[in-house]
């Protein structure tokens, strides 16, 4: 792939010109796939400069892309790079993707309960930066566990027992690392024709036949009003059949934290649970929906078959098994997860109903407890965050535990928390779970 990209670099190149380019964007015109393809490539060949790719960024965030331009650009991104081969996996690959939200530990439960279903779930994950956590940081809070599967280790684990997560081995889409770290600081990062061409220029890398997203919209996400988060997955939707992968994509609230626990070892107990059936209603709806999804793609049923699939396998138990053999295989300590010893409770301060739990900053504060990173060099400390004693409509009284915090040191400025937690005297109506399917 990687060769393929500088050739056709080489070739496209000798007339071609960055400023014309970015002019051409600036001035609402269509670029081609060859336009692009320079752009991109001569970017990553140190040939054209941040700033220039940085004006292109921002010409095409003001006056966004056509369908063909996003369809080029995600192309050209994954040829940047190297592709995962899954060939030698027997089986249908399922890839299931969140967009990322605060107390996301879907893909825990998600992966080994479709699994348990018989699909195979070949899971690439990467690690948090800011307000939302990653998945492998999550694992991590699992004793020894190795989350740096070798593509052999990955495909002979994906063969015995159809499930794996690891971060990538292999060089995939360097264009995209490249791009968004120049676009998380020139505020390029809203664009949806560039955060579909992200995502899914990695999605296509990691091969799987069929994907499901979860495109999560609210205070706490990427994105913050339903029509961009359709918008951006109606793009997603057809880039994914495009390539010739069955691609549907779920809107879905992040208005509040999902689930009961933020932070790394206290969301993989949590998920532990949801896999034994219990905890959080919300949370556990929210993985039967994309498990039921990811196996009606998979197998080609109706969806309500295949959440009666996702249900029996849930409750007879086989979904937790398939996570500890999991965990097991890549030889992490089920029995041995990162959680602080210390702890506080955080108490309600006055009389009403909990209307709200402000995902953002609630997740800011976890970060700041040790759980998250600011920068990516950041140490984490798996064992802090926060456990929500209360939902959204609960009545609270004053001395009410509102959240556990786990801790690591005693000096914990609770104050912040006063504002994340909002108390009401009139009751809000909830907001629902999932908004819409794209198809
Ligand atoms: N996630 C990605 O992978 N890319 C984006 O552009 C935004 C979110």
């Amino acid at each position: 792939m990687a060769l393929l990209f500088f050739l056709v670099y080489n070739m496209v190149g000798d007339n071609m010109n960055i400023v014309d380019i970015i002019n051409k964007k600036r001035n609402h015109q269509e670029l081609s796939k060859e336009e692009l393809t320079y752009a991109i490539n001569s970017y990553m060949q140190e040939e054209t400069k941040d700033y220039q790719i940085s004006a292109l960024l921002m010409a095409i965030c003001l006056n966004g892309m056509s369908e063909d331009e996003v369809i080029n650009l995600t192309e050209i991104m994954l040829s940047s790079g190297d592709t995962f081969d899954l060939s030698s996996v027997s089986g249908i690959k399922v890839d299931k993707h969140s967009t990322g939200g605060v107390g996301d530990k879907t893909t825990l439960v998600v992966a080994p309960l479709v699994a348990a279903c018989g699909l195979v779930v070949s899971k690439m994950s990467g690690r948090g930066l800011g307000h939302t956590g990653g998945t492998i940081d999550k694992l991590e809070s699992i004793e020894n566990i190795n989350v740096n599967l070798s593509r052999e280790q990955f495909i002979k684990q994906l063969n015995e027992i159809n499930v794996a997560i690891t971060t990538s081995d292999v060089n995939m889409v360097p264009a995209d690392k490249k791009l968004y770290a120049l676009r998380d600081v020139t505020g390029t990062v809203s664009s949806l024709p560039l955060i579909a061409s992200s995502i899914m220029s990695k999605k296509l890398a990691t091969n799987a036949d069929k994907i499901v997203l979860d495109v999560k919209v609210g205070e706490g996400a990427l994105l913050n009003n339903k029509e961009d988060a359709i918008e951006l997955a109606k793009i997603m939707v057809k880039i994914g059949k495009h390539f010739g992968k069955e691609t549907i994509a779920l809107i879905t609230n992040m208005n509040s934290p999902l689930g009961n626990s933020v932070g790394n070892g206290l969301e993989v107990v949590e998920a532990i649970e949801a896999l034994k059936g219990k905890g959080d209603s919300n949370f556990i709806n929210l993985c039967i929906i994309l498990a039921s999804h990811m196996v009606s793609i998979g197998k080609n049923v109706d969806i309500e078959v295949a959440k009666q699939e996702v249900m029996e396998n849930l409750n007879s138990g086989l979904a937790y098994q398939k996570f500890e053999q999991m965990v097991a295989y890549q030889q992490g300590n089920i029995n041995n997860i990162a959680i602080a010893s210390k702890t506080l409770s955080y108490n309600a301060n006055r009389e009403g109903y909990l209307n709200g739990i402000k995902p953002l900053e609630l997740g800011n504060y976890v970060m700041k407890l040790g759980a998250g990173r600011k920068t990516k060099e950041d140490i984490i400390d798996y064992g802090v965050g926060i456990v929500l004693n209360k939902k959204i409509g609960d009545y609270v009284y004053p001395g009410d535990s509102l959240a556990t915090i786990y801790i690591k040191n005693e000096d914990v400025d609770t104050s912040p928390l006063d504002d994340i937690f909002i108390i009401e005297e009139d009751e809000k109506e909830k907001d629902p779970l999932l908004y819409d399917i794209v198809k």
